[in-house]
């Protein structure tokens, strides 16, 4: 895999993190928002997130595969775990860790807007859109980043990765 180079560091995602969290504090005052953190990968981002958010927020996880043990997506989404409560009439905000060809998005939302939320947005971390193979358009996006593999931060590689508070890739040597 190379050695692993930081891309993003801690501070630096910390800090988009919270000027997300207050452009959506804005955009929903006095509302409550329902996150849908796509598991695994988008624990870590989530947390954070809604730590920063100043308004009524609530938690929902749903979970989704689509990677196997490698970099190359299957291709084939599969509901893991599915949401336990009703998101009918909300205001549901889907918390990801990254869009890469926008397959997992783009399966969800189809699936999500048949439950009525009363409003629906997409909110990723990182956004790989070189590689987007489905439309998806993210209302608010971290960082735009080029095709690399990216581990940390809850994103993971063969499960390994996840907890570095920073967003790093693979360099070929
Ligand atoms: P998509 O369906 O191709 O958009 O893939 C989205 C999912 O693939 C994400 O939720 C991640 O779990 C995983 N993924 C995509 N790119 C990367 C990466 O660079 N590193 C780790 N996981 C990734
Ligand atoms: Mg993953």
């Amino acid at each position: 895999m190379g050695e692993l180079k930081v891309l993003i560091d801690e501070q630096t995602l910390q800090n988009r993190i919270r000027e997300m969290a207050k452009q959506i504090e804005e955009e929903y005052k006095g509302k409550t928002i329902t996150i849908i953190c796509i598991l695994k990968g988008s624990v870590f981002f989530t947390v954070d997130l809604a730590k920063a958010i100043n308004e009524d927020v609530r938690v929902e996880f749903i979970r989704v595969s689509s990677y196997g043990g490698d970099t190359v997506s299957s291709g084939e989404i599969k509901m893991k775990l599915d949401l336990k409560d009703s998101i009918n009439g909300k205001d549901v905000i889907v918390v990801e860790d990254i869009v890469d060809t926008g397959r997992t998005l783009s399966y969800l939302m189809e699936y999500l807007k048949l439950k009525q939320p009363n409003s629906l947005k997409i909110c990723t971390l990182l956004d790989k859109k070189e590689r987007r193979v489905c439309e998806v358009n993210p209302d608010y996006v971290g960082f735009q980043i080029p095709d690399e593999f990216v581990v940390g931060y809850g994103l993971d590689y063969d499960e390994k990765y996840r907890n570095l508070p920073y967003i790093g890739y693979f360099e070929n040597v």
